[in-house]
């Protein structure tokens, strides 16, 4: 079976055609990144132009480069959930037009779901597994029961990892996007130079917190422009990065110790972080864990992953009509449309 998948919930236009959830044929992406970085951060409204202005073009080649006309496709899935409104509206609206005018069944998909999907491109792995997604809008703990059902046991409670990791970057005057920027010039700083604390939520010892440290980083800038004293980026994007790293891998081993999981997955585009993939790495052999990454090319936004889990939704029966909506947020446990 052959599915088309669509994605735009950011600032990527990505069209791809994958073979019964895991063999990909063709995967495309345009994005609008470069444009973002003049301003510091994702503008909503330049990203649903270009999304506009590229969805057409996208689709048609990643359509072409699988050596595929839509006689070919069994299934259009598109991310509606969740997102920048505007810019999920584009791929939604082309998708619903498309599946119309081709006679094809339309399969909604949830963003984050997608992304647990893009293991699924380069490995065997198969639910049940715990999933540590890290992406710029959510950092969750998810227990994976089966490809379309889900269970949060950990999440943020305020910033997620990316978003802590850009605008950390920011304040430092490192380009956008900050975790990529943090991640490499880390490599040559000491992470020991700078101390951060290891925010815990009272009560929730399965959450999340960043806030704190992002404040700690402002507060070190800060202070240190204040007294006139020289700061070490690399240094300070170093010690900050494995705060946040050791933030994520601890409370993924107490809940997968907690809950008895052998299987662990990352998932989303912090997932690509150098020091977060050797950290999980070691965890998860020091305690005999099996572990599966996304390839590098798979953790970023890509429409291959929405292919693959736009499989196993249809397979569970789940299709939408000329009546689906996009939305800015959804739960990836409770997905209505
Ligand atoms: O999954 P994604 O591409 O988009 C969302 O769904 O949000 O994730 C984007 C996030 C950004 O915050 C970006 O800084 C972060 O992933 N990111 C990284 C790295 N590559 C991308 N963070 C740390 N290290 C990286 N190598
Ligand atoms: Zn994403």
């Amino acid at each position: 079976m052959k599915i088309l998948g669509i994605e735009s919930s950011c600032d990527e236009t990505a069209a791809a055609v994958v073979e019964d959830g895991r063999i990909v044929k063709s995967n495309i992406i345009a994005s609008s990144l470069e444009e973002h970085k003049l301003y510091g951060g994702v503008v909503p409204e330049i990203a649903s132009r270009r999304h506009a202005e590229a969805i057409s073009g996208v689709v048609k080649e990643a359509l072409e480069q699988a050596g595929c006309t839509m006689d070919d496709i069994d299934a259009i899935a598109v991310t509606f959930a969740p997102g920048l409104i505007g810019a999920l509206l584009v791929g939604v609206n082309f998708a619903k037009g498309l599946a119309a005018s081709a006679g094809k069944p339309l399969v909604p998909v949830h963003h984050l779901r997608s992304h647990i999907a893009s293991n699924y491109l380069t490995s065997d792995l198969e639910p049940p597994f715990l999933c540590l997604i890290v992406s710029g809008g959510h950092s969750h703990i998810v227990a994976v029961n089966s490809y379309t059902d889900y269970e949060i046991i950990g999440k943020t409670r305020d910033d997620a990892a990316g978003e802590a990791l850009d605008k950390a970057g920011r304040t430092m005057g490192l380009p956008y996007p900050g975790g990529i920027s943090i991640d490499k010039i880390s490599k040559t700083g000491n992470s020991d130079a700078y101390a951060f604390p290891h925010p815990r939520v009272d009560g929730a010892p399965f959450d999340f917190s960043f806030s704190g440290l992002k404040t700690s980083v402002i507060n070190i800038v800060h202070n240190a422009k204040q007294k006139q004293e020289e700061i070490n980026i690399p240094d300070l994007a170093a010690s900050f990065q494995k705060n946040v790293v050791h933030c994520l891998i601890s409370n993924l081993e107490t809940v997968s110790e907690k809950f008895g999981y052998n299987k662990i997955v990352l998932a989303g585009g912090v997932s690509a972080n150098s020091l977060l993939r050797s950290e999980s790495e070691r965890l998860c052999r020091k305690h005999g864990w099996k572990l599966y990454l996304p390839e590098l090319k798979y953790c970023g936004d890509n429409a291959a992953m929405v292919a693959a889990q736009g499989y196993y939704e249809y397979l569970a029966g789940i299709t939408a009509d000329s009546s689906l909506n996009a939305y800015a947020t959804m739960p990836i446990d409770i997905v209505n449309f």
